[in-house]
């Protein structure tokens, strides 16, 4: 039985999708609320919620392979819970700042749960995604309203990633041999900008994005008041204010686990076009 987390988000759902075409055997999607949740046919719909240790055991019941989305609540309890379980195998979902941004608020949160996973006794996987094509989610009001986008650090290049490759990596991991004790740093196939991912939704879209660049402080206050004034100031040092080539370097990781090339942000954006339109 592989247990997903996260399994209605970004990652979890294209990984459901995934491990069931390929056959990967019993699986089960947790959520806080399964009247809600879409899963495939076949997949077993558990609801719990990390902050409930109680739904966490029985979550875990039967349980070989988890497949752990990182810091939705407290990781150590449910890192035990997999443990005491006899989960055999986690492939945990961190971050890409773990090692370009370690002095970071959010990285180091992220690089204590890798230790206490590498520490409790399990096999593990541990990926470090770079920044989600999915972010862009966040302009989908202004688009659809036919407003302006507004965003800083407009020409500052990373290599976002399509979270279907984050899933297909860990479907790789949680499914073929040779995958544990590894830590992948995952990136998308080429560097994109803010201002060209507008572009993109535009040309899917078939009309004009409106963009419009801001200033870190316009941006600090937008973010501060959805993240708190940490969290904000760490988004912006690594999406333009901080970044190094560590961040900025593309890696062939995705195309060497998946045998497929990494899904540039055009993609993503002409998978989601209904989420703007
Ligand atoms: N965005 C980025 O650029 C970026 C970069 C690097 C790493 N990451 C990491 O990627 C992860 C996010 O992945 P994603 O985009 O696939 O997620 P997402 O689309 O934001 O979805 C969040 C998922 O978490 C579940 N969830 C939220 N609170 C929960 C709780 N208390 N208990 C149990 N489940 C809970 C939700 O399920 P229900 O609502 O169904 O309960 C949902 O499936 C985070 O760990 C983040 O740190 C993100």
């Amino acid at each position: 039985m592989i247990l997903v987390t996260g399994a209605t988000g970004n990652i979890g759902s294209a990984l459901l999708k995934e491990l069931r075409e390929c056959g990967a055997g019993p699986l089960r999607g947790f959520t806080r609320d399964a009247g809600r949740a879409v899963f495939p046919e076949g997949v077993e719909a558990v609801e719990g919620d990390f902050a409930e240790p109680e739904s966490l055991k029985s979550a875990m019941d039967g349980v070989r392979s988890l497949f752990l989305v990182s810091r939705l609540g407290p990781d150590a309890d449910v890192l035990e819970a997999a443990r005491r379980a006899g989960v055999e195998h986690v492939v945990l979902v961190s971050s890409i700042t773990v090692q370009t941004h370690p002095h970071l608020g959010p990285a180091a949160e992220n690089l204590a749960v890798e230790r206490l996973l590498k520490d409790g006794g399990m096999a593990w996987t541990i990926l470090r995604p770079t920044q989600f094509a999915s972010n862009t989610l966040m302009w989908a009001g202004p688009i659809r309203d036919r407003g302006t986008v507004r965003a800083p650090y407009a020409d500052t290049a990373l290599p976002t990633i399509h979270p279907a490759d984050i899933a297909s990596v860990a479907r790789a991991a949680l499914t073929e041999p040779g995958h544990q004790g590894r830590t992948y740093a995952l990136t998308g196939p080429e560097p994109v900008t803010p201002r060209q991912q507008a572009e993109a939704i535009a040309a899917v879209l078939g009309r004009e994005v409106p963009f419009a660049e801001i200033g870190r402080q316009e941006a600090h206050a937008l973010m501060a008041a959805v993240f708190g004034p940490e969290a904000a100031d760490a988004v912006l040092d690594i999406t333009g204010g901080d970044v190094n080539d560590e961040l900025l370097r593309v890696r062939d990781t995705v195309a060497r686990i998946t045998g497929s090339p990494a899904r540039p942000f055009r993609q993503w954006a002409a998978e989601n076009a209904d989420a703007f339109r």
